[in-house]
């Protein structure tokens, strides 16, 4: 069984002292769809800044694509990040000095060049995924012209520019990553 992410006895204390988990165990398999749902402020963000490599300071085990989170460093992790992990943040936080098109390409900028593919490649994906998305009218727009719903939109297709290239190779992800650090 493949998992994307493993968690074991995980505990996560706030500085403040507020302690929210308790040897909280999770596995998700690789291309599942999972829901995490709760009332508000029972911890679905604290544990996705967890699962999202967002939030290092706990104790137990985190491993996502069967890699030990505690064993990535700060390279790996922003890799892994910007490799793997779509997020849709509460808060719709896009570069306001950007237009909604260069918003979303950012996250192909920072890909691997082996990875990487050509410039028209990611504007026709991200013209495809607004367009299905309903925002092809605002692309060349700045953030702060668009509805909240446009921007969430937007903040969609920005997780979804980079594909997520083989989540069901952990292991010759982490040799590609090795090398190129
Ligand atoms: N930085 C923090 N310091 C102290 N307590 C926090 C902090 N962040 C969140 N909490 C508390 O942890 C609990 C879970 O918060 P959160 O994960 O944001 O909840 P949810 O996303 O489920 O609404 C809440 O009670 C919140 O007040
Ligand atoms: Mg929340």
């Amino acid at each position: 069984m493949m998992y994307s992410v493993r968690i074991t006895d995980l505990e996560k204390k706030f500085k403040n002292g507020r302690k929210i988990f308790s040897g909280l165990n999770l596995e998700l398999e690789e291309a599942s769809l999972t829901a995490l749902v709760g009332a508000s402020g029972e911890g679905k963000t604290t544990l996705l800044n967890v699962i999202g490599l967002l939030d290092t300071d706990y104790a137990g085990q985190v491993e996502l694509f069967g890699q030990k989170a505690s064993e990535l460093n700060q390279a790996e992790m922003a890799r892994l990040r910007n490799q793997q992990i779509g997020f849709i943040l509460q808060e719709p936080l896009l570069i306001k000095n950007m237009n909604v098109r260069d918003n979303i390409l950012l996250p192909t900028v920072y890909l691997d060049k082996g990875l990487r593919k050509s410039k028209d490649y990611y504007l026709k994906r991200a013209e495809k995924l607004a367009e299905q998305l309903g925002v092809s009218q605002v692309l060349s727009q700045k953030p702060a012209t668009l509805s909240g719903g446009q921007k969430q939109r937007v903040t969609a297709i920005r997780a979804l520019i980079n594909e997520f290239w083989r989540m069901s190779q952990p292991d010759r992800w982490m040799k590609k990553t090795r090398k190129s650090s």
